[in-house]
């Protein structure tokens, strides 16, 4: 094992998703079982007893892999020499609330630990966003720290892919291994667009072995793009554990690599490929190496993606437009 510990800095650390999240970092999910992790977690002040007691039930898990903790409620002090930041902590969406309509109340936290991330978290730092509208709020967190390259935020949209593998393995009648080259692209809203033009079943194209135009449109898209709404509707609170599933997924294929002959979906600044317009952050494929990304380019894009990959980027361009007039950007 190597002796300097990683810090992962976990905001929201108290709530849902932090309570499953964390027991995975510490256990050596993220970053595998030969590295120590140190743990720094912001809450709220009125929320630190709580994460207290989270921190109690960390320390009685005598991971082997934890190598400290650190909470607070300074994100200057919690963010301070970071390696990777999870930023979940948001307020959740409640039911008949779109993800959108939480712009406003949440937009303001991502502007303070944008700059205290640009201020304090250490040069390697890669910044995961969880909290809702999430590809929003990474370009509120990414427009106010000026000296952390753009490429090192990123939103996740990981959860909507696993989404979109469970829905098609169960069409398809095989396992989520036998599914590839799946893609979200846009944002982590309704309007989010699951691809199955350019992936495999068991190396065949999904589409000709789906061959159900029907199922493609009034059952798939919708369901991956409901989901989210589906689970608060039943469970009364919104995603936690599948949450935080996707958050150390995502975060850890991004800092170790992405699978050969396959890719991702991830929320990343656009470059302006496949005419998503430069500077949003929106879901593309994307392969994944030692903490860098690559959007595959190339990809044939039909009239049925493009119609659906422009409606969410537009409204990607209008969440923009509306943070702007906030005047949460940098
Ligand atoms: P939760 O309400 O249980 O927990 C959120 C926590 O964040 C609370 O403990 C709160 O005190 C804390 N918090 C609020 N403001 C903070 C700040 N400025 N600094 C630090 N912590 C702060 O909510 P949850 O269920 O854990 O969900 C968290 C967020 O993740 C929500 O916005 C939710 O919509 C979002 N979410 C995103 C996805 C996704 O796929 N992107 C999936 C599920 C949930
Ligand atoms: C989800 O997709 O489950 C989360 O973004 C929570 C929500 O508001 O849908």
């Amino acid at each position: 094992m190597s002796n300097t510990p990683v810090k992962v800095a976990v905001t929201g650390a108290a709530g849902q998703i932090g309570y499953s999240l964390l027991f995975r970092i510490a256990s050596g999910a993220l970053l595998g079982p030969d590295t120590p992790v140190e743990l720094r977690l912001l809450e709220i002040t009125p929320a630190l007893k709580s994460l207290e007691g989270v921190v109690m039930e960390l320390q009685d898990s005598a991971f082997p892999t934890l190598a400290g903790i650190e909470i607070g409620d300074d994100p200057n002090v919690i963010f301070n020499g970071a390696n990777v930041a999870l930023l979940v902590g948001a307020r959740p969406r409640t039911k008949g609330m779109e993800r959108g309509d939480l712009l406003e109340a949440n937009g303001a936290i991502f502007t303070v630990q944008g700059k205290a991330l640009n201020d304090h978290a250490a040069d390697d730092i890669r910044i995961t966003v969880t909290g809702n509208p999430a590809n929003t709020n990474a370009l509120i967190a990414k427009s106010n720290a000026p000296d952390i390259p753009a490429e090192r935020f990123s939103a996740l949209t990981r959860l909507d892919h696993n989404r979109a593998l469970a829905q098609l393995a169960n069409k398809t009648g095989v396992h989520v291994t036998d599914l590839k080259k799946l893609t979200i692209w846009g944002n982590h809203s309704a309007t989010q667009y699951p691809d199955i033009f350019h992936a495999e079943v068991a190396g065949k194209n999904a589409a000709e072995v789906v061959n159900d135009q029907d199922w493609l449109e009034n059952d798939f898209i919708p369901t991956v793009q409901k989901r989210g709404a589906a689970i608060i509707e039943a469970r009364g609170a919104s995603s936690a554990a599948s949450a935080a599933a996707a958050t150390i997924d995502h975060t850890r294929d991004w800092l170790r690599g992405s699978a050969d002959g396959d890719w991702l979906s991830m929320a990343v600044v656009s470059d302006g490929s496949y005419g998503v317009p430069e500077g949003l952050i929106s879901s593309f494929p994307v392969t994944t190496k030692d903490g860098d990304w690559e959007i595959v380019q190339g990809l044939e894009v039909n009239d049925f993606s493009r119609a659906r990959i422009d409606a969410s980027t537009a409204e990607l361009g209008e969440e923009r437009e509306a943070v702007k007039a906030l005047k949460l950007l940098g």
